[in-house]
């Protein structure tokens, strides 16, 4: 029997879910309040109420490679970091391709998601839309939860005293679209997330002059890494997770202190983070520290207090003539649709087991999908929450009793406290690969490298030592796609690809470049000598 599953919204967490409830030979419906796909990545102009809003600017912080669903690799020509215009395009291609359009009902709104009388046997819901002035309401055996978590803006303004007065223009970076209108003006961004240095470093092309103020500071990391590739596919390696998971906190901690001030050094930018052995989401930004060389944008501590024209700081410092202040300060979530037992947050804890199942119900029948922040992409992410709930959906994976799960949502809490920090920002912050392996057991399509080392070492190698790209969930178990390891092995090339548009001619000079490697090596223990006695 086919079981209806709704999913609530059509931004890439509905897209991907929708897509594993087919592959599941479930039979979705998807409800979309706004009139196209996308969500957070279609730009529009003006900002709407309980939709998200981004800036005509915003590009990816991960890589083409890394942020492609698993069996569907970008176009080769993609660009590796990529403008929300062309990432929408993407996820049109993906639409369009899997067929997923037909499933969705536009500018349909979802107001209520109950319980029905026989649940503790049926597990169905009865869920409430709204369309065209009209409520309809339907039964459904299952439903994930896609709605977003970048719609209600996060503004602490019990913090700054004296906004009252304040007589210049303040309000949220949700409404920030570009930086026109802000020429010749004195700006103050408060937040050091990636919108706040994404506003600030626009701005400050434009602006008189723009302060960012940081109650804590944060690693700056460029997009750019080892030989110029993307930063992701350096980093996130199962060797490097690896490494990073066995070697001691201290070592670890020295190694991406030494890895992070390798660009810049942040203590003297007065950007470094005030507990630094936390592995907090670093901020990607190309520009920041450049911006800040050219003293564009000066960085100041937590606000203390505003009065009508200026900003007073912590340090005691004031900035006279503020014309405008941007709260970067993110978001919180909330699900309007849902009694509010079923996503608690409670001490800064979602208590969702594996930041999906309510624990408490009576039947599995209900997931939140993309409610994390990995340190990797959140699409390969979503798609293996999608493919796991699918099967729950079917019966085919069980979840644990309600203590099990209970005990393993506090004791995940302790260790991304221990890992991140306590801060709001980071409550749903989780590592890339040690969750998504674990969401990949639970269906069974983990790859085990020890078997492809005897079966096909060379794949076993790229598995280990290469990216840890989608790819890797489709070589075994359900879903498994025969391109699978042929994507592996063109990844280089796809993330060349879009570099090569100027002909080159091949160079062959083997001994000249030898020599070079062995002059650099040379310079390079010379160098470190020197550094050394530097400092
Ligand atoms: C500025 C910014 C940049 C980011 N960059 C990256 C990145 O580079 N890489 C990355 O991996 N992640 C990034 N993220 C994280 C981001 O959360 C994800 O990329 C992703 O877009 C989230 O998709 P979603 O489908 O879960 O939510 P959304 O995109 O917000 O989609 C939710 C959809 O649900 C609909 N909806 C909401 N409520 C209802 C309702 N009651 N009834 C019907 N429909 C409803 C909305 O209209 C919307 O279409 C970024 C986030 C931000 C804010
Ligand atoms: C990318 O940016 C978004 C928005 O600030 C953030 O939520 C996400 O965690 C970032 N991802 C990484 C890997 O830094």
């Amino acid at each position: 029997m086919a079981k209806k599953v709704a999913v609530i919204g059509a931004g890439v967490s509905g897209l991907i879910s929708l897509k594993c409830c087919v592959d599941e030979g479930l039979e979705p419906t998807c409800f979309e309040r706004t009139e196209d796909i996308g969500g957070l990545w279609r730009f529009k102009e003006n900002v709407e109420e309980g939709r998200a809003s981004i800036y005509q600017s915003v590009i990816t912080n991960t890589s083409k490679e890394m942020s492609c669903f698993s069996d569907f690799p970008m176009p080769e020509h993609f660009p590796n970091f990529l403008h929300n215009s062309k990432l929408l395009e993407y996820f049109r291609i993906v639409a369009r391709k899997f067929d997923l359009l037909k499933y969705i009902q536009f500018q349909t709104t979802v107001l209520s998601v109950t319980k029905r009388q026989d649940f503790s046997s049926s597990g169905q819901w009865e869920i409430v839309t709204k369309s065209n002035g009209k409520e309809q309401s339907a039964v459904f055996d299952a439903v994930m939860v896609c709605s977003g978590h970048h719609i209600l803006p996060h503004i602490p303004l019990q913090s700054f005293p004296g906004i009252e007065r304040f007589k210049g223009q303040y309000f949220h970076s949700r409404q920030y679209k570009h930086p026109e209108g802000f020429e010749g003006k004195r700006i103050l961004v408060i937040g050091m997330g990636n919108s706040a240095s994404d506003i600030a470093v626009e701005l400050s092309k434009k602006a008189a002059q723009v302060f960012i103020s940081l109650r804590q500071g944060s690693w700056v990391m460029s997009r750019i890494s080892d030989d110029g590739y993307p930063w992701d596919v350096v980093f996130h390696t199962r060797f490097s997770s690896m490494l990073r998971n066995v070697l001691p906190r201290m070592v670890l901690k020295w190694m991406m202190e030494r890895q992070m001030n390798r660009w810049f050094n942040h203590e003297n930018y007065g950007l470094e983070p005030q507990n630094k052995y936390l592995m907090k989401e670093p901020v990607t930004n190309d520009d920041l520290p450049s911006r800040v060389l050219y003293g564009a944008i000066k960085v100041k501590s937590r606000v203390k207090e505003l009065t009508e024209t200026s900003a007073i700081f912590e340090d005691g410092t004031v900035e006279e003539d503020i014309d405008v202040i941007i709260f970067a300060t993110g978001y919180t979530f909330s699900f309007p649709f849902l009694e509010d037992s079923f996503v608690k947050v409670e001490n800064n804890m979602v208590s969702l087991y594996k930041y999906m199942f309510p624990p408490h119900l009576e039947k599995p029948t209900l997931a939140c999908m993309g409610l994390i922040q990995p340190l990797g992409s959140i699409f390969p992410t979503v798609e293996l929450q999608a493919r796991w709930v699918t099967r729950v959906f079917k019966g085919l994976c069980t979840l644990p009793s309600e203590s099990t799960m209970r005990a393993d949502i506090i004791k995940r809490n302790e260790k991304r406290v221990d890992l991140f920090g306590e801060s709001q920002s980071q409550i749903v912050q989780t590592n890339y690969i040690d969750y998504l392996d674990e969401l990949a057991f639970e269906i069974g399509a983990k790859p085990d490298i020890l078997s492809f080392l005897l079966k096909d070492p060379k794949l076993a190698m790229q598995l280990y030592f290469g990216p840890c790209s989608s790819y890797q969930y489709r070589l075994v178990g359900p879903g498994q796609w025969e391109g699978a390891r042929n994507a592996i092995f063109t990844q280089k090339q796809r993330i060349l690809k879009p570099l090569k548009t100027r002909s080159l001619k091949a160079s062959s000079n083997f001994p000249i470049s030898f020599l070079l490697k062995i002059l650099g090596l040379l310079a390079v223990v010379v160098g470190f000598f020197f550094q050394l006695q530097w400092f």
